[in-house]
């Protein structure tokens, strides 16, 4: 499908979807966010995708919504039309894994979509913040609770209440993200990381993401019965057979996702 605002190739079970709105450093406006779950729908359903990468440009992932759009807007037309909420529930539900690979500004929402991704990798000269007290609202998909989790309630706090920004430094030393590389470095390591994903087992990588994931939802004793549970379960798929004979071979296994 051909995107106003996006752009999205598929290679070697690798889905790249660029956020391409560069006059506005890609502020998330409703097309954008109604494009970008519509790809990752369609990338979800596709037997040629295994992972999937959303990346901005060297300047900007996206600098938050879109002020324009959002300028105007009374409260009940916001609770109306769920703001951003639909979007981004749909982004939720996307079983496959994605990276966000952030260069350059990741600011309010812009921020926010790459905590919903299931890691950041991010290049040395990102910037994350909420500066949304700046206009005289708060974060509004998720920021207050996902950061907060991501570094913890002090820098989580001042970042929110002052919404000065990051570095990339400061964003790997405080759990935010899981690596830095240099710029010129950011796509190709994105790529090689979700091609690696993608030569897994696929029963095996959803199962790690929902277990991963339960963690923030559940007790700790929850989580590791749910773990456990999808753990045992493994065990009667092939590919926990040949990963096992492969390991014991010493050889590469051929994983077929049964
Ligand atoms: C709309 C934006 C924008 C945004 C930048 N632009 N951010 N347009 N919404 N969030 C536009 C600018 O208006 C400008 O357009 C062009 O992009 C380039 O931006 P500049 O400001 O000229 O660039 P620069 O001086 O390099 O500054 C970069 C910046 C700054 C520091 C990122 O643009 C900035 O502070 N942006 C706003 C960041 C922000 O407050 N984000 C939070 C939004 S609220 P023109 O036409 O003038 O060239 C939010 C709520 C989320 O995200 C919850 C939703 C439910």
């Amino acid at each position: 499908m051909a995107y106003q605002t996006l752009i999205v190739e598929v290679e070697d079970y690798v889905a790249l979807i660029r956020l391409n709105r560069p006059e506005a450093l890609n502020a998330l406006n409703s097309m954008l966010l109604g494009e970008l779950a519509e790809a990752l729908k369609e990338a979800d359903a596709n037997d040629k995708v295994r992972c999937i990468v959303i990346t901005g440009s060297e300047k900007a992932f996206a600098a938050g919504a879109d002020i324009k759009e959002m300028s105007t807007k009374t409260s009940v037309e916001m609770f109306l039309s769920n703001f951003f909420g639909t979007e981004s529930e749909s982004l939720l539900r996307t079983r496959k894994p994605i990276i966000a690979a952030v260069a350059g500004y990741a600011l309010g929402g812009g921020c926010e979509l790459a905590m919903m991704c299931d890691f950041i990798l991010c290049a040395d000269n990102a910037k994350f913040g909420q500066p949304e007290i700046n206009l005289g609202i708060i974060a509004g998909i998720g920021g207050t609770q996902r950061l907060t989790r991501f570094v913890g309630k002090s820098k989580s706090m001042e970042m929110h209440l002052t919404g000065r920004f990051m570095d990339a430094a400061e964003a790997e030393r405080s759990g935010l993200v899981s690596r830095v590389v240099p710029l010129a470095q950011l796509l190709p390591e994105a790529l090689a990381t979700a091609r690696k994903i993608a030569s897994k087992s696929q029963v095996s990588v959803l199962a790690a993401k929902e277990a991963v994931n339960r963690a923030y939802e559940t007790t700790l004793h929850e989580g590791v019965l749910f773990e456990r549970r999808l753990f045992h379960s493994l065990f009667s798929t092939e590919d926990q057979k040949e990963g096992m004979a492969a390991f014991l071979e010493k050889r590469e296994p051929q994983f077929r996702d049964r």
